[in-house]
């Protein structure tokens, strides 16, 4: 399958209206800027080191040493913009010299030693949707994965496994194997890489089922720091092995990642869904629900709640919406949701969709405008992950959260997400036995802060709010955070447990001991 670009995507009212109104998409009423909204004239950032310096001879100079089908675009491409633009923006967006496009794994080694060589950094790029404000630290020169050959996703002949280019979005992971009948865990977003997902770990709807992304990796291959290539799995270096399932993106650049895939149970192939929205007055009966929920919830169900803005249901408090997923008939789901049902919802939706279309429900496919760049919006993840619902730090949560929207509509399309995906196979897998921490942790909580770009001031105390809420969303406990939807100022402490964070850190000294790596999820000490 020819792997699919990005590139030359418009989003059109008729896109906006053909998908369904989700949240995630609702970002983008606000003014879009068509992809072509250069990021070239970005500030050089202050702090750190020397500034590094393009090498006035790159293109004469790294060219020759990469394979014929590799690119080295400079700023002044036309094509540049497509590479490295974020689909958000505050102080996340790295600044890039240059953008090298390796077509094979020997190309992202060659262009990792002609970085270290002129003392440039480097940084993998893959689906271009990591928010971690670090990230904004980084001047030197992109490795984007996007053109790798490998991306173009393999079926094993025993059916059983399917190998995955560093840079291949979810989107042609997913429609790959669903037209070969297969199917394994992934994140949901069309347009983050499916290997990238997998470096935190890896939520998806079929977790209950399999287990977190990363565990379905079986072996990758990994360029090192020193551009040293090398394949990592339980039998080859089992040290990196451990540590790269859930804090992947401290080690080293993964150009292929070789995966477990399952053919869709007979009879299960559907997924129906249905939604149901309430008044903030609500959350108590809905989170006493949803905590009851928690101890029966299949493995083949999956519970989420978002907070947000619906004038339509409520013109003065942003609104709770509960939705179901479930791998199985809407008659299975009318039953096991009738709990759900009673608490008499103000609005009601529901449907059946086929695994890969769950994106669209969610508003997150290729042409959503969630997946588009250039978006004249600054956003701030932060993930407070629990192991049960804790009724009373919610209501505060709620009750900040509505508020400062009803206060200040600059915060209109901000919105609080609770994922209760299932955790079965997640749980089956020993905690101990991967870098990932959140096994036990149910609840994926995350506020998503979203406000226009251009007001410094203002991006500041949205900042405070950030971190107020995310106290608040984390309640009495200890607080935790899925390293793939921190912001970068909860503290490593929040990533891994104090145990897992030495154990990082010797591997870090092994593995990476001129810290070439470290723009996200960083779990250093300084950060
Ligand atoms: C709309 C949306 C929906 C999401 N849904 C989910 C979800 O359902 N489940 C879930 O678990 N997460 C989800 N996420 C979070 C997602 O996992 C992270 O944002 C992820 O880091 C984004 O990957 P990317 O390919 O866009 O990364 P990029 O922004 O390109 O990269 C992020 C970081 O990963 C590093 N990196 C990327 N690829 C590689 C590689 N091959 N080897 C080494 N380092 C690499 C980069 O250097 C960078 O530091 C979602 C994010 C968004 C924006
Ligand atoms: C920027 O934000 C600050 C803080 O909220 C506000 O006082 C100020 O009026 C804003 N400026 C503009 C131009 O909107």
């Amino acid at each position: 399958m020819a792997s699919f670009s990005l590139r030359n995507l418009r989003v059109s009212w008729a896109t906006l209206l053909r998908s369904f109104l989700f949240p995630l998409q609702l970002i983008l009423l606000l003014p879009l800027t068509a992809s072509s909204a250069s990021s070239t004239s970005l500030p050089p950032r202050s702090g750190g080191g020397p500034t590094p310096q393009l090498p006035l001879d790159i293109l004469a100079t790294l060219t020759p040493i990469l394979s014929p089908s590799s690119q080295v675009l400079l700023p002044s491409d036309p094509s540049f913009p497509l590479y490295t633009s974020r689909a958000r923006g505050l102080e996340g967006a790295p600044t890039f010299l240059a953008v090298v496009l390796p077509a094979t794994e020997s190309d992202v080694s060659a262009a990792v030693r002609y970085a270290n060589d002129r003392d440039l950094p480097f940084l993998a790029i893959s689906g271009q949707h990591g928010s971690w404000t670090h990230l904004g630290r980084f001047r030197g020169i992109a490795i984007s994965l996007q053109n790798l050959k490998s991306n173009q996703v393999r079926l094993e002949p025993d059916g059983r496994h399917a190998v995955l280019g560093g840079g291949t979005s979810v989107h042609d992971a997913v429609r790959y194997l669903w037209s070969r009948n297969r199917q394994t865990t992934m994140g949901m977003c069309e347009c983050v890489g499916a290997v990238a997902v997998g470096l935190g770990g890896g939520h998806g709807f079929l977790q209950g089922r399999y287990g977190l992304a990363v565990d379905q990796w079986v072996s990758a291959r990994v360029v090192l720091g020193s551009g040293e290539v090398v394949t990592v799995s339980e039998d080859e270096n089992e040290d990196l092995w451990w540590g790269l399932r859930g804090a992947g993106h401290n080690f080293g650049i993964v150009t292929e990642a070789r995966v477990k895939v399952y053919e869709p149970e007979r009879g299960r192939e559907k997924w129906a869904w249905e939604m149901f929205t309430f008044k903030g007055e609500q959350l108590e009966d809905v989170y006493a629900y949803a905590s009851e929920l928690l101890g029966w919830q299949q493995k083949e169900l999956s519970h989420w709640t978002i907070w947000w803005w619906d004038q339509a249901v409520d013109k003065e408090k942003p609104v709770i919406t509960f939705l179901f997923f479930h791998n199985g008939s809407p008659e299975e789901l009318e039953n096991l949701g009738k709990g759900i049902r009673e608490l008499g919802p103000a609005a009601h939706r529901a449907g059946v969709v086929e695994y890969p279309d769950i994106s669209a429900v969610f508003g997150i496919t290729l042409l959503d405008p969630a997946c588009q760049q250039g978006n004249p919006t600054n956003g701030m993840l932060r993930a407070a992950d629990v192991e049960q619902y804790e009724v009373p730090a919610l209501r505060k949560t709620y009750d900040l959260f509505s508020s400062k929207l009803s206060g200040d509509s600059r915060f209109a399309y901000s919105m609080i997400m609770l994922e209760g995906y299932s955790v079965q196979a997640v749980q089956a897998v020993p905690a101990e036995s991967t870098a990932f921490g959140l096994r036990s942790q149910r609840v994926l909580q995350a506020s998503d802060l979203t406000w226009a770009r251009g007001n410094t001031t203002f991006d500041k105390e949205a900042q405070l709010f950030g971190q107020e809420l995310w106290r608040a969303l984390s309640g009495t406990a200890q607080k935790r955070s899925y390293p793939n939807y921190a912001f970068g100022d909860e503290g490593p402490e929040a990533l891994y447990e104090p145990w897992r964070l030495q154990k990082l850190r010797s591997l870090k000294k092994k593995y990476d001991p001129e810290g070439r790596f470290g723009y996200f999820a960083s779990f250093s000490e300084s950060d």
